[in-house]
């Protein structure tokens, strides 16, 4: 059996809890690979929502094994309310959830230093979402993190007070006020919670499953533009958000990965700081991030909007090796008469359909413009009754990018979704 990856082709916040969601109906195991409580994965589905952060999106799926993976890090103040949510509706987490040994925790420390960072660059911070994630992940490559199998170690507790105090001295480069005890002992109650939870050698667990014929989907975060070595350095998060990463951050094979499942938006957003060409600072901007309700599911900021830029994802294609894509939230583009493209860019005046290594060159988009649809997408059910401008747009975009278009998620519910050929 094969691992398929959903992720995200953007910026994040594509849709990717949903689409896992929709997935995880046919999937006995889902896995996280990457990526901490930055992430913020929305779920809706009969009258209810929810956001994941740490947890993998086919914990509401009976009969689903949920693992999170050694790529990932995770803080236990975090996932302990996350779990308690989720139990809170009948949902048996710990038979659902199995977390890797080998995945980095988040200490409050860490937090702290994410946000001495981020104040100390002024105007050129990342943005970040302040959880933690760019410090952990430099203690794993440091080799100085703690991981999940620490906690079950006799010496944790000393542990602990060595990378904290490491992280006292590191803080004080920074002119920064903080107090390192304050969420100390939470951070202890909720790391004795983890130990309720089945902790396992992930890669083991993983490959078990395949060789047992189960097919696993891995779930990514974030998204390849901001992948820690092909986003817009430095304006990325800390992992790789790319189908590699999905080996790295599961312990599987390359040749057993399978399908790829690249998911964008109909448009374009990002949060936090870093080039968006295709950006609209305009009134068009702002309908986008009131239809689309573009505030961020972690930290609630506005997120930035813009057009669909066709260079970035057939960048993202090519290095994630995408097999199928899914467009999501094109039913917030319903009421617009005209939907614009990115097919090229100028950069620094000259013609490219490259994205380029200057994270700070002067890309100037070259659109193509469609008539709009005018039509309410969100009630639409069956492919045949999409509007010809609709599938006008879907078409070009395939024939653009050579992938084709297998899922339509036209709403926010699970139902809200159309798997193309199947009508
Ligand atoms: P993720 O991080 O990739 O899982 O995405 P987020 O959950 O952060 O952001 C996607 C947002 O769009 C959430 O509020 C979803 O409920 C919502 N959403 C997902 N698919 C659709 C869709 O097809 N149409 C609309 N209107 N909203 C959607
Ligand atoms: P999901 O999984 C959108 C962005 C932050 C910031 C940069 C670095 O929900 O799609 P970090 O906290 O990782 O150090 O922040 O990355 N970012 C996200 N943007 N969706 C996410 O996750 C994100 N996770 C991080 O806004 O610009
Ligand atoms: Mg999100």
């Amino acid at each position: 059996m094969k691992v398929d990856v959903v992720l995200g082709l953007q910026w994040g916040d594509e849709g990717k809890g949903k689409i896992v969601d929709v997935l995880a109906n046919s999937y006995p195991v889902i896995g996280r690979f990457q990526g901490g409580p930055n992430a913020g994965h929305s779920l809706h589905f009969e009258g209810k929502k929810f956001v994941l952060h740490t947890v993998p999106s086919g914990v509401f799926r009976k009969n689903a094994i949920n693992i999170i993976g050694n790529g990932v890090v995770l803080d236990p103040i975090i996932f302990r309310e996350e779990c308690q949510e989720i139990e809170a509706t009948g949902v048996p987490v710990r038979e659902r959830i199995l977390i890797s040994k080998k995945a980095h925790l988040i200490l409050p420390t860490h937090r702290i230093i994410d946000a001495a960072q981020e104040a100390s660059k002024g105007k050129g911070k990342i943005g970040s979402t302040l959880k933690g994630i760019g410090p952990t992940y430099m203690d794993k490559t440091g080799r100085n993190g703690l991981r999940i199998g620490d906690i079950l170690a006799d010496d944790f507790a000393d542990r602990f007070a060595t990378l904290k105090n490491k992280h006292k001295d590191y803080l004080k480069q920074y002119d920064f006020s903080y107090n390192a005890e304050e969420n100390e002992q939470a951070w202890m109650e909720a790391v004795e919670y983890l130990k309720t939870f089945k902790i396992v050698d992930g890669e083991y667990e993983v490959n078990k499953f395949l060789n047992d014929n189960k097919r696993i989907l891995a779930e990514g975060a974030q998204g390849s533009l901001l992948d820690i070595d092909f986003g817009s350095y430095p304006f990325v998060t800390s992992s790789s958000t790319t189908c590699a990463g999905a080996c790295i951050g599961l312990g599987v094979a390359p040749g057993k990965i399978g399908k790829v499942y690249g998911i964008f938006k109909a448009y374009c957003t990002r949060v936090g700081s870093g080039p968006f060409p295709t950006e609209l600072h305009c009134e068009t901007g702002e309908l986008l991030r009131q239809k689309g309700f573009e505030f961020g599911a972690t930290t609630g900021r506005p997120r930035r909007t813009g057009w669909l830029d066709l260079p970035a994802l057939k960048y993202a294609i090519m290095l994630n090796g995408v097999t199928e894509l899914i467009m999501m939230k094109a039913d917030v583009l319903d009421t617009f008469e005209t939907i614009k493209v990115a097919i090229g860019y100028k950069v620094n005046g000259v013609e490219t359909d490259h994205v380029p290594f200057d994270t700070y060159a002067q890309v100037e988009p070259i659109y193509k413009e469609f008539k709009g649809w005018c039509k309410d997408l969100t009630q639409v059910t069956k492919e045949i009754e999409l509007p010809y401008e609709f599938m006008d747009y879907v078409r070009f975009i395939e024939k653009e990018l050579g992938v084709p278009v297998k899922i339509i998620s036209l709403g926010p519910d699970r139902k809200q979704t159309i798997v193309r050929g199947e009508d």
